[in-house]
């Protein structure tokens, strides 16, 4: 499956996000990560539509919104129409994970389903047809800058082989939190294919760092 960087803009100078948004253009980045927390679901809050509406007019990368927020269900519709590419939602921040996914579709989205850390992987499975991506959380979501969690790799290798023997092998499996370049080929190897990066990818030459990236994995 084709291998996809998407830097995480929660690390991103946000008083220059245009230049770190180039700066993930230049460096081949293949989506950019946007990361919605709404002091409910996780403690902190970020950024909403008003924002990616605004970066919408100023980059043709897709825009992967993951929604760390309680009843995604009532802020999909908000994204859809800011320009989201990919959309995410939080099996535990919702009753109806299918009807989530569904409208996403519908609202013209890939639509994903995330998963925390000790989330039984079954969530997924029961809800894997309505889902283009799975996104596996490597920490707890809620913060940048956390260290990978391990037991990530053997249950990314375990949702790759239920996809694949389900008929789902289009389904992709994203992967976000801890990830750096001397862990990223590992999660690669376990069968994740979009590979989210916020502290590992946003400081320094960011494009540098990104062709860096791309170099381990490939
Ligand atoms: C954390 C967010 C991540 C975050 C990852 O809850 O969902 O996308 O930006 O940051 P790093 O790569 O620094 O762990
Ligand atoms: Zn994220």
């Amino acid at each position: 499956m084709h291998l996809k960087i998407a830097p995480s803009l929660l690390s991103a100078d946000f008083a220059n996000l245009e230049r770190d948004v180039r700066a993930c253009e230049q460096g081949g980045a293949d989506l950019l990560h946007f990361d919605v927390m709404d002091g409910h679901f996780v403690p902190p809050i970020t950024i909403g539509p008003v924002v990616m509406h605004s970066l919408r007019a100023i980059t043709k990368l897709p825009i992967d919104v993951h929604l760390m927020v309680a009843n995604p269900e009532h802020q999909i519709e908000q994204f859809a129409e800011a320009g989201a590419a990919w959309i995410s939602v939080h099996a535990e921040a919702t009753k109806h994970l299918n009807r989530s996914l569904t409208r996403i579709r519908t609202l013209g989205c890939r639509s994903g389903i995330v998963l925390n850390p000790a989330t039984p992987l079954e969530y997924a499975f029961e809800a894997a047809s309505d889902a283009d991506f799975i996104l596996l959380m490597s920490v707890n979501p809620g913060y940048g800058g956390q260290s990978f969690i391990p037991s990530f790799l053997t249950r990314c290798e375990r949702l790759r082989t239920y996809l694949d023997k389900s008929g789902l092998s289009d389904v992709e499996i994203e992967v976000d939190g801890g990830i750096k370049l001397d862990n990223c080929k590992r999660v690669v190897d376990a069968g994740a294919n979009v590979l989210v990066s916020g502290s590992g990818l946003m400081h320094g030459d960011i494009a540098s760092n990104i062709k860096a990236m791309k170099t381990a994995i490939d």
